[in-house]
């Protein structure tokens, strides 16, 4: 008897909840978190070459081009900790993308188990960006209004000091809404065709959102 890893994508707009809601479920489902925009965030504060490369894109809230992407996430879920599958958050944006990944999994026997579709309205999501702050150290996401830390400016977790997004105002969040409709969109409906796509109401409080996502994904990690 074997477990089959379990590849889970976290599929919706930016300032949706993902990486909130990723906090959450990776525990639960002891996966590992796997975000490609938190992994060119890492390169970009190392100054690697990569990380160069994405920030003159991340700072338009242009998608970073697929080649980069695709072999910089598909390079993390070969490593060691990523033996049992993953939650992806971020990644993939494009058809293009997802077909890499459809690929590169069914090269092992392996595919997508589940892709949870959060929806919530684009004006909502103007603001959850706008008032977003991440903990520098450990990159928990915090909220002005929603989501406020016990002290102003410091992390609940580890104390960290909270900061803001260069690509969290309005103008780019409103250039990001746009670049996710017309690229990301497309992969709804090529997920819902494949069966793997569950819709959530993400516009409800972060509990029950968790809670729903929870329940969409709770027949899986199996062990087969
Ligand atoms: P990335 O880092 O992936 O950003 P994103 O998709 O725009 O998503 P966010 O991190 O903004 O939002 P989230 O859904 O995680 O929301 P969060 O939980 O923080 O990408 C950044 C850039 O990198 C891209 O623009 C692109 O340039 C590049 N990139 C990344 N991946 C790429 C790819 N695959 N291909 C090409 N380029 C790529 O929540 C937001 C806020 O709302 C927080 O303040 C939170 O506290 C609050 N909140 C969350 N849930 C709720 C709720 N239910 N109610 C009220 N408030 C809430």
């Amino acid at each position: 008897m074997t477990t089959k890893p379990t590849y889970i994508i976290l599929l919706g707009p930016p300032a949706s909840g993902k990486g909130t809601q990723a906090t959450k479920l990776r525990e639960a489902l002891d996966l590992p978190h796997v975000a490609s925009g938190d992994l060119f965030r890492y390169n970009l504060k190392n100054e690697t070459a990569l990380g160069l490369k994405a920030k003159q894109y991340m700072d338009r809230g242009e998608l970073v081009p697929d080649d980069v992407t695709i072999a910089m996430v598909l390079d993390r879920l070969a490593q060691p900790d990523c033996a049992g599958g993953a939650l992806l958050d971020g990644f993939p944006r494009t058809i293009a993308q997802a077909e890499a990944l459809d690929a590169a999994l069914a090269r092992q026997g392996l595919n997508i188990d589940r892709v949870l579709n959060i929806l919530v309205p684009d004006e909502e999501l103007i603001a959850r960006i706008t008032g977003r702050r991440l903990c520098r150290t450990c990159g928990e996401p915090y909220h002005m209004m929603f989501k406020k830390p016990k002290v102003s400016g410091i992390c609940d977790l580890d104390g960290g000091e909270l900061y803001q997004r260069a690509d969290d105002t309005e103008e780019t969040a409103r250039n990001r809404l746009e670049v996710y409709w017309k690229q990301t969109s497309p992969l709804i409906a090529y997920y819902r065709e494949a069966g793997a796509l569950v819709d959530v109401d993400g516009n409800q409080p972060i509990a029950a959102v968790t809670q729903a996502l929870m329940a969409a994904v709770s027949d899986l990690k199996t062990i087969e």
